[in-house]
Order: structure tokens, then sequence, then C-alpha cells
């Protein structure tokens, strides 16, 4: 039986490595390299749609967020446009391929995830690592658009197809034709295309997204600081500004920035080397007390900042609109007990008013940024200032109005934020929410998962990972011992906590090392079997930069012994337990 539509499809057969690039990239070549009508269930193809051109030395710029940068290096390539449908939906999915020239073809299929509220729209981030690649319109015009513009029909009108089709199902079934089509254009036939997907923040999401639900698809993916958990994790963005609203206390920016890097400077030998960098964020939880900061004196110049927020979306990368300017006063005091206050609450975490947590928060040491206030410029007071990252995320998912921000917190308690992450948890748990933690289809068809999370990430909290990879841990070796379960774990999922990153990079206040080779070790690792143990990451400035340190693995912890260039990888029960999360403000289990 045929797999592919045409029989013109075995022309490259016995020579695709010694085929050039124009002889493969044809629109009858991949035309005949379609999976036909009714081999993938729910899925036609529309081969007039086909257009293919040879693109020559192209220079690439970077991928989606977490994907290396491969400047200077230029590339040959073929680009393929196509359209596809879904039967008797009457839709149609733009779709994008890049194929790189046959001579570099290495047997792979690549996806880079995207950011904010965006799918990857670059089709070329495969090209240099020998990888066919692709990117979807996802049906809702997501090279235009991006999806929180796409949510709402209108005021309490969810669209659905795009929901599912951001939250999983457009880059599973990019995946799911991208094989085939890819395996038939060089003439593979049936042997082994080894897939891969790679992303960070929304893009880490994603790539978590393709293991819960298309696992068997996946060999391997990399997914940094994911944006799961997403009702949580969106309503999060607003809890800062609630800790301020509920105290009535609204501290100057440059207070919070100066808690933040005396706790820095405070914490920082505690791992066993100063080097400005936390790199045991949970023995400062545990040893460190923000009120001995009470007092301390502060400055700090005028300034003007622009900023793209979380949303970055597609009109605020298209220009200036949506994009926040804000001046600031030069600033200068004493740190106060409110100012301590607000910090404390912040890092402790949203709890119901009787008492129970709700959800964890950013390590101690993480930039303070979304509790940062904005200045009255006819007052000359600092005031609330609501991050549109979580303004939005109610007004349009849990409230369902289409406007891109709260207009105030009136009245919202710590327990209104909690009503919202449950609306939200229970509307989206099987599309947004990405947090499915058994991954037995992945597992069992041979996946690998390198999962890591900057720790001092002020966006996505590290402890959120940390809380997936437990769930996941418990889920799937229920009856094994923690030892036990974490050896059989590692065989295929492996988390790194990155010392002193920031979210999906390195950070200004925290000159630490941060991992620039993950596709290479995924690689190794799928195709080689050479299971990794530590990561690589380099440290790229300060005192220590051009050093390269091992990270640890979770659930190990580095500690530096006097005077060493490297640290060891320690156990660490309190440590450990600090990370260790019950969220008995919901109901039901939180994964
Ligand atoms: C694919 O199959 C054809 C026909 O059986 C064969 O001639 C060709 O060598 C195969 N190509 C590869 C790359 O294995
Ligand atoms: C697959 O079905 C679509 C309609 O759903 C049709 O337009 C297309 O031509 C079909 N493809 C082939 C190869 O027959
Ligand atoms: C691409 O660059 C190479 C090396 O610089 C050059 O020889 C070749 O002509 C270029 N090809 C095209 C199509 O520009
Ligand atoms: C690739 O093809 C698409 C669709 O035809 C086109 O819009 C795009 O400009 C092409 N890209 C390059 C680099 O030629
Ligand atoms: C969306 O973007 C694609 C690729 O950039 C373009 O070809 C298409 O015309 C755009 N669609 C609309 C409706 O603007
Ligand atoms: C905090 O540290 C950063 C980087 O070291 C510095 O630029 C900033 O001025 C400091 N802010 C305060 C308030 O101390
Ligand atoms: C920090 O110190 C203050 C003042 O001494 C004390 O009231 C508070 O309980 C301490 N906090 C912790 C977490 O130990
Ligand atoms: C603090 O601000 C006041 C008023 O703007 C100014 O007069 C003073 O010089 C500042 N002090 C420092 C240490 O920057
Ligand atoms: C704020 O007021 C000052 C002086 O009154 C003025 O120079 C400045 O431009 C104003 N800034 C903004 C953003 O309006
Ligand atoms: C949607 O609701 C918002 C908030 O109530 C309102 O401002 C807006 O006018 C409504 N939009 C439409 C089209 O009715
Ligand atoms: C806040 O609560 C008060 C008292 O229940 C009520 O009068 C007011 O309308 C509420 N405001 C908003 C914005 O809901
Ligand atoms: C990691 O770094 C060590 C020390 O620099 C080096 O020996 C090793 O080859 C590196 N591993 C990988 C996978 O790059």
């Amino acid at each position: 039986m045929r797999r592919h539509c045409c029989a013109a499809a075995a022309g490259f057969a016995s020579v695709a490595s010694a085929a050039s690039l124009a002889d493969v990239c044809t629109v009858s070549n991949v035309q005949a390299s379609l999976p036909a009508n009714g081999t993938l269930l729910g899925i036609n193809m529309l081969p007039s749609t086909v257009s293919a051109t040879a693109v020559y030395n192209a220079s690439l710029g970077m991928g989606g967020m977490g994907a290396s940068s491969n400047s200077g290096v230029t590339y040959n390539y073929c680009n393929v446009s196509l359209s596809m449908t879904h039967t008797g939906k009457g839709d149609i999915v733009s779709i994008m391929l890049a194929f790189p020239e046959p001579s570099n073809f290495k047997n792979r299929w690549y996806l880079a995830g995207g950011g904010g509220f965006s799918l990857s729209s670059d089709a070329t981030g495969g090209l240099a690592y020998g990888a066919a690649s692709g990117a979807t319109s996802a049906g809702y015009d997501a090279f235009n658009y991006s999806y929180d513009e796409k949510v709402l029909y209108g005021n309490g009108s969810i669209n659905w197809d795009a929901t599912y089709a951001f939250a999983y199902v457009a880059l599973g079934e990019l995946t799911k034709i991208g094989k085939p089509i890819t395996q038939a254009f060089y003439g593979m036939n049936d042997s082994k295309i080894y897939t891969y997907f790679e992303g960070c923040s929304d893009g880490g999401r994603e790539g978590m997204s393709q293991v819960q639900q298309w696992g068997q698809e996946y060999d391997g993916v990399v997914a940094g600081a994911p944006a799961f958990r997403f009702a949580q994790q969106q309503v999060l963005h607003v809890y800062p500004a609630t800790v301020e609203t509920v105290m009535d206390y609204f501290p100057v920016p440059c207070a919070l920035d100066k808690i933040v890097n005396a706790t820095i400077t405070a914490c920082d030998p505690l791992d066993g080397r100063t080097d400005g960098v936390i790199s045991r964020t949970d023995l400062c939880k545990l040893n460190f007390n923000l009120s001995t900061l009470i007092g301390e004196s502060y400055a700090c110049a005028a300034k003007t900042s622009s900023s793209l927020g979380f949303g970055f979306s597609k009109r605020q990368m298209g220009g200036a609109q949506g994009s926040q300017t804000s001046s600031q006063p030069a600033q200068n005091g004493t740190l106060t007990a409110e100012d301590i206050a607000v910090a404390q609450s912040v890092y402790d975490g949203l709890h119901t008013s009787d008492g129970k947590r709700a959800y964890l928060s950013w390590q101690i040491g993480s930039d303070l940024g979304d509790a940062d206030t904005t200045y009255n410029n006819n007052t000359g007071h600092w005031e609330l200032n609501i991050p549109s990252t979580g303004g939005e995320y109610v007004t349009k998912f849990i409230q369902l109005l289409d406007i891109d921000n709260l207009p105030n917190l009136d009245n919202v308690t710590y327990d209104t934020l909690v009503a919202w992450m449950n609306v939200g948890m229970f509307r989206y748990l099987d599309s947004l929410q990405t947090t499915v933690p058994d991954l037995t289809p992945f597992q069992s068809s041979g996946g690998k998962l390198l999962h890591y999370h900057g720790e001092s990430d002020p966006s996505i909290p590290a402890a959120s990972s940390v809380h997936y990879w437990q769930s996941v841990r418990s889920v799937m070796y229920p009856e094994a011992t923690d030892e036990a379960a974490e050896k059989a774990l590692s065989d295929w999922y492996q988390f790194y906590l990155i010392p002193g990153a920031a979210h999906c990079g390195a950070n200004s206040l925290q000159p630490g090392p941060y991992p620039q080779d993950n596709m290479d070790t995924i690689i190794n690792w799928v195709e080689n079997g050479v299971k990794p143990s530590r990561l690589n990451a380099t440290v790229s400035t300060g005192d220590f930069s051009g050093e390269v340190q091992q990270l640890c693995q979770w659930p190990t912890r580095p500690l530096w012994s006097r005077n060493s260039s490297t640290f060891d990888c320690v156990s660490d029960t309190a440590s450990i337990e600090s990370w260790t999360y019950t969220f008995d403000a919901f109901k039901v289990p939180v994964y």
C-alpha cells in the first residue's frame, strides 16, 4: 500500500543525499510528498496550494525563545508553503516548511516554540541542526495575530478552536504532517526521522504540551521555564499589585530594587562562593530574614524606560503601539517595615484569607518587577500598576471581556485571586493548563525530556517547574521510594535549575551561568544514547566570565567547598522541602 498520494514520490529515493536543492525543491516533489487524504485521520492536504522556492545563502536570525542563535552562518533551503483543512470543517490552516539542502539533511524534524501568546512564525529554526522544520497559522491566522487577540469572538464568547489550536493541537498536527512529508521529500522511505521540540516560556509550555498530548511523536524535547499551570501562572502576575492594594502601601520601585540587590549580597555566600550569584535560593529562604534590611538606604537616578511586557504580541512587536513607556523621577530614602512587608508577602506566595496556600512564588532574590508601582506626575505619588500579563488574562480569559487589562483592583482580595485561578484552571483544564502529569506515551515510546528553569526567574517562578517534576515523579512512580523514582525518571526526564538566571536568559543582577548547547545535548542523548548527568553552562559576564559550570541535576543542589573552582551536587532534605508545596486552597490536586 502506498503511503503517499502519488507514484512520483519515489523519484528521489535512492539519490536523496546526492540530489541538489534544485532537484528536490519543486512543487511536484512537495505535492507528491503530501500524506494522502485518509492517511492522517481528520487532516486533508490541499496540493493545489503548494509553493516551493529554493533560497540560497540565507542568514537567519534568532529562532524562538530558548533556541540557539546561529548568526554568521548561511543556509540553502527549500521554502515551502501549503495549506490543509480539517475533514468536514471547511477551515484553512496555512503552513510554512523549511527543508535543508539534501547534503545538510540529518534525518531530523524540529519545531521551535514561541513566546507570550504567540506560536513561532519562523519555519527555519531547524536548519542549524540539519532538520526540516515548520510553522503554522493554527487556523486563527497566527502569523499575523497573537492568540490573546483571538481568544474572544466578542464579550462572553470564547474561540475554542483557537484556544485548543494554541494550547497544543496546531503544533501536534504540524509535527504529525511534517514528518511524513519530510520523509517523502528526501526519499527516506520509512527510515527513522528524529523529532525534536525546543522552546522557553510559552515555548516551554508548548514543548510540555507536546510531551503530554502528542508524546509518541517526539524523540527529544527541550523545555525552558514553561508557562504551564496557566491559570495559576497568569493570575500570579496580579498578585504583587494585590498585596500592595490590600496593604494600601505602594513602595517606590527603587526600594524594591534595593531589597533585591541587598538580598543577593546577603545570600550570595551561602552556597560557598561569593560570586554575585545566589546559587542556593533555598538556603537564602531558610536562613535570611528580609527584616534585617529595614533602615538601609537607597537611591536611584531618574529614568525613562519602555517595556514590551510579557504579552510581546504581534501588535506590540510590530510597533510602538502597546509598548509601555514610563518615566520615573529620582528616588531615595531608607527601607521601611512596609517595604519589607510587601516583598515578604510577594515571596511568601498567595494564600486564602483563612491561611490556605494557593500558589508558590518567585524565589527570594528574584527581581520584583511585577510589584513595580507607577509614578503619578500630577500628584507626585507612587500608585497601583497592574501588569497587563496578569490583568489581560483576568479580563479576557476569566471575565470574558474583550479589554486589555483590569482598570483597577477595587474589591479584589486574595480570595478573589484564588477564585480566578479556580475558574481558569477548570475552564482550560484540558487546553491551556498543560499540567498532565502522566507522560506514559512519551516515556514508553522512548522520548527524552530536558527541562530547565532560571532559579531567579522573576516572571515564571522556578518552583513552578519543580512542582511539575514532583507531580510527574509521584504519578509515574507511585510505589517507588523517592530515590528509586528519581533514578528511573532521570533515564528519560531530567530537570535543571540554572543558578541566578532570569526568565529564559541570564540575569543582569546575577552574573551566573546559562546553558548554550541544549539541542546538542538532547540530540546526543536521543541519537547516540549519551545520557547527560550534568548540564554545561557558561558564565558570560562578571569576574567568572568564560567559566563553564556543570549544573546539578535536580533534586541535587550545588555547594562550593571554600576556595574550590567547582561545586559538588549535594542532597539536602531541608532545601528540597523548601521547594515542596501543597495547594490546599484548591479542592482538587494541582499538578
Ligand atoms: C527507498 O526505497 C527505494 C525503493 O525500494 C530504494 O530503491 C531506495 O534505496 C530507498 N531509499 C533509501 C534512502 O533507503
Ligand atoms: C484532499 O481533500 C481535500 C478536500 O478536503 C481536497 O481539496 C484535496 O484535493 C484532497 N487531496 C487529494 C490529494 O485528493
Ligand atoms: C552563495 O554563496 C556562495 C559563496 O559565497 C557563492 O559561491 C554562491 O554563488 C552564492 N549563491 C547564490 C545563489 O547567491
Ligand atoms: C517563503 O515563502 C513564503 C510563501 O510563499 C513567502 O511569503 C516568503 O517570503 C518566502 N521566504 C523567503 C525567505 O523567500
Ligand atoms: C498573514 O501572514 C502571512 C504570512 O506573513 C501572509 O501571507 C498573509 O497574507 C497574512 N494574512 C492576512 C489576513 O493578513
Ligand atoms: C541594583 O543593582 C543593579 C546592578 O548591580 C544596579 O544597576 C542598580 O542600580 C541597583 N539598584 C539599587 C536600588 O541599588
Ligand atoms: C524576621 O525577623 C523579624 C524581626 O526580628 C521577626 O519578627 C520575624 O518573625 C522574622 N521572620 C522569620 C521568617 O523568621
Ligand atoms: C535625595 O533626594 C533629595 C530630594 O530630591 C535630594 O535633595 C538629595 O540630594 C538626595 N540624596 C541622595 C543621597 O541622593
Ligand atoms: C512630569 O513632570 C515634569 C515636571 O513637572 C515634566 O518635566 C515631565 O515631562 C513630566 N513627565 C511626564 C511623563 O509627563
Ligand atoms: C465589552 O465589554 C467591555 C467591558 O464591559 C465594554 O467596555 C465593551 O464596550 C464591550 N464591547 C462590546 C463590543 O460590547
Ligand atoms: C466594592 O464593594 C462595595 C461594597 O460592597 C460596593 O459598593 C462597590 O460597588 C464595589 N465596587 C466594585 C468596583 O465592584
Ligand atoms: C562539558 O564541559 C566539560 C568541561 O569543560 C567538557 O569536558 C565536556 O565535553 C562538556 N560536555 C558537553 C556535552 O559539551
